[in-house]
């Protein structure tokens, strides 16, 4: 299912005092099959843009009371909105969104805060039986709870009857997970999934996006501010700033604009880091900002070095090549 918005906007608590318009003009095209990375400073519209993605959020159009409003006389007609997760037309509110919530499936910030049942077993199937439409029986419910909690990396049989409120962060966060995998979505949107967790939980989580992502949802997008994690894990990047989407690019053309990236207040991946150091001294190693991709750039570089050396000796520029 393929992801098109187009010139969306949201405000939360329109026409009051507390008013704050979230997406201005937000136009994204996310593809089927992509691992998409969405990122941007607090308060971009980040979560607000994917919480639109199953229906969470909805467009005033989409609401069961909504009813058009005369176009003012003289007011400026603004471009109209479009946003599509495959066919469901997410503007209408004829749409089903109970069938879109089951193919979309959202893992929010924390989501191991949202666990509530007495077992493992019966979070995770309770995702499943929330969104059928008619009662699954008993042998159904469990092999797809076997399956989602398999799939997280936990051992069914040790785990299903335990109280969830008894794992470890980690733990929780995969049962959380494997309650929304277990509708088999076809797009996985996830906000800050590796938040908080220590850096080989954050490796071991991001090595599950990628396996749900080869054989369990086509596409999977993810809210991160970690930019290591950006760059070594995305096909594209969405960059967030006051509301709406200032580019789209991939993670290497994204790390290449050192200077855009500091004044929307975004760091800089530990490799990217380096380059600019490099590239201030007159090195530049073009690489993908991920450490195996500028270990391979770097070294490169250096034998390059070696090769031109004997024939021809530099003058102290070197590498501006
Ligand atoms: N429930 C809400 N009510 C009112 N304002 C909100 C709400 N949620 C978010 N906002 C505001 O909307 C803007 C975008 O927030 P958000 O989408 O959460 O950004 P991000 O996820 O990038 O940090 C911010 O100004 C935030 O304060
Ligand atoms: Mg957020």
């Amino acid at each position: 299912m393929r992801i098109r918005a187009e010139h969306l906007n949201y405000t939360y608590n329109p026409g009051t005092e507390f008013a704050v318009q979230a997406l201005k003009d937000v136009s994204l095209t996310i593809e089927e099959g992509e691992f998409f990375g969405v990122v941007g400073h607090t308060g971009s519209g980040k979560s607000t843009f994917i919480q639109h993605l199953n229906g969470l959020i909805l467009q005033p159009s989409a609401q069961k009371k909504y009813k058009p409003k005369k176009p003012k006389k003289g007011a400026p007609v603004p471009p109209p909105s479009l946003l599509h997760v495959g066919d469901f037309d997410l503007l209408d509110k004829k749409t089903d969104f109970r069938a879109l919530r089951a193919k979309v499936g959202m893992v929010f910030q924390y989501p191991e805060h949202q666990l509530f049942a007495e077992t493992v077993f019966d979070d995770v199937a309770f995702g499943l039986k929330n969104f059928a439409k008619e009662p699954l029986k008993g042998e159904t419910v469990e092999r797809a709870v076997k399956d989602a909690l398999e799939t997280v990396g936990l051992d069914y049989a040790a785990i299903k009857d335990r109280s969830p409120f008894d794992l470890s962060g980690g733990q929780k966060r995969r049962v959380a997970i494997a309650g929304v995998i277990v509708t088999r979505p076809e797009v996985l949107v996830l906000d800050e999934p590796a938040a908080g967790l220590d850096p080989l939980g954050k490796r071991e989580l991001m090595s599950l996006l990628h396996r749900l992502h080869a054989d369990w949802c086509k596409t999977v997008v993810f809210v991160s501010h970690d930019m290591d994690e950006v760059a070594q894990n995305c096909s594209r990047v969405a960059v967030f700033a006051d509301g709406g989407v200032k580019y789209t690019l991939t993670p290497r053309e994204l790390f290449s604009r050192f200077g855009d990236l500091e004044e929307l207040g975004l760091e800089l991946p530990a490799a990217a880091k380096v380059a600019r150091l490099l590239h201030e001294k007159g090195i530049d190693i073009e690489s993908d900002c991920t450490p195996d991709g500028f270990a391979d750039a770097a070294a490169a570089y250096l034998s390059s070095l070696r090769k031109e050396t004997p024939a021809q000796p530099r003058d102290g520029e070197g590498g501006q090549a």
